[in-house]
């Protein structure tokens, strides 16, 4: 038995992680029924010796060819007939037989999401630590990373997957080179996108299009000033009254410049100047936002005149004013933007001597309307 079961578990780090199957659901049941059914644990592995057989070899009597079945993961799978074999006691093995049953029959959400907590050991991509190191930005969609300023994918797709349901709506005051949305049209979400950039937006909507749409859904990127835009109307010709998700990821202060317009809050001649064009914009969409749902502000901290200005503090603090509660703060790892790429050494010197950190992360606050 222990030989067998290394072999087992030598297998299972063999698995492709990514490996799925197609499950026939009632012959599955019929087997942990059976297995159930046996009078003592000897038996009841036996039983699920046979059914992880019959699972390995691809057995035509378990795993369904096309997908007509049930997905599953077959790592997770195998795991959880581990833990079957590994019962000490017939009454632990049935329970595991009876919670695998739960997991492919019944649906359980919560009112945010369409993460089904009941088969939760599935959604291995779905972050829930406070530290975010990601290597490099997905190479998925239509996303071109072009624009100076811009945020990985991986950012909205975590928190389009976290706080919205497919068919939801999410709004993104300050959409840049369009990454949220294209996140969006991807993952069967509508969106709306500002941006005060003209020629931002035309390249965005191009991409955008470029996305194709298999989930049909409402799509806009317009031109304004999210301080003034009437995200009300907006919404509303959408189809829509009130605001599922919000995700804000302005300028951090003047470290880039985009654009000339003193609208745009990378001109804000002072930081302060900068909290209140930014507390506008949260003014502006607040409100629209339903109860109980989410807003993610993506933000870094600035230099200047050798002081570490917390810009996202400050922010966070805007929105805590306005009665939100803080649900998390995120710290996300970021490299050398491309302005500070060639000059790594200089930088190192210039923290040496200067007695301060180069900075590497950046913020995602997270916040919900109660
Ligand atoms: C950090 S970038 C956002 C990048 C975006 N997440 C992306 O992936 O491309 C900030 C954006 O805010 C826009 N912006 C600045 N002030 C604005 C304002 N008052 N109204 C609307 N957009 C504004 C800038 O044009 C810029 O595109």
């Amino acid at each position: 038995m222990e030989n067998k079961k290394q072999l087992f578990e030598t297998s299972l780090r063999k698995t492709n992680k990514k490996e799925k199957i197609f499950i026939n659901q009632s012959k599955l049941f019929n087997w942990l029924d059976e297995a159930s059914s046996k009078p003592d644990i000897k038996q009841f592995k036996e039983e699920i010796w046979k059914l992880k057989d019959a699972v390995e070899k691809e057995d035509t009597g378990i795993i369904l060819s096309q997908p007509n079945g049930v997905e599953i993961k077959l790592d997770i799978f195998k795991k959880d007939l581990l833990q079957m074999l590994e019962s000490n006691t017939l009454e632990r093995g049935k329970y595991y037989a009876k919670r695998m049953k739960k997991q492919f029959s019944e649906v359980k959400t919560s009112k945010v999401n369409d993460i089904n907590l009941r088969r939760w050991k599935d959604y291995e991509d779905i972050y829930t630590d406070s530290l975010w190191v990601i290597k490099q930005r997905s190479k998925e969609g239509s996303h071109l990373g072009w624009y100076w300023g811009n945020f990985i994918p991986q950012i909205p797709y975590q928190l389009i997957r976290r706080y919205t349901k497919k068919g939801e709506l999410v709004v993104d005051p300050f959409v840049g080179s369009g990454t949220t949305l294209i996140e969006c049209q991807r993952l069967g979400r509508h969106g709306l996108g500002v941006d005060l950039n003209i020629e931002t937006v035309e390249k965005a909507q191009k991409q955008l299009e470029l996305e194709g749409n298999g989930f049909q859904v409402k799509n806009k990127i317009v031109v304004g000033d999210s301080i003034n835009f009437d995200f009300e109307k907006s919404i509303n010709e959408m189809g829509f009254k009130a605001i599922d998700l919000l995700i804000m990821h302005p300028p951090y202060h003047d470290i880039i410049s985009f654009s000339e317009d003193n609208r745009d809050l990378s001109n804000a001649e002072t930081t302060e100047k900068f909290f209140e064009m930014f507390g506008k914009v949260v003014d502006k969409t607040i409100p629209l936002l339903k109860k109980g749902r989410y807003l993610g502000v993506v933000i870094g901290d600035k230099y200047s005149q050798g002081e570490w200005i917390p810009l996202g503090f400050y922010c966070m603090q805007e929105i805590m004013n306005r009665g939100l509660l803080l649900k998390s703060i995120v710290v996300k790892n970021f490299e050398e933007t491309k302005g500070k790429r060639n000059q790594k050494a200089l930088w190192r010197y210039r923290a040496l001597a200067g007695g301060f950190y180069i900075f590497k992360h950046e913020y995602i606050l997270i916040f919900r309307k109660s």
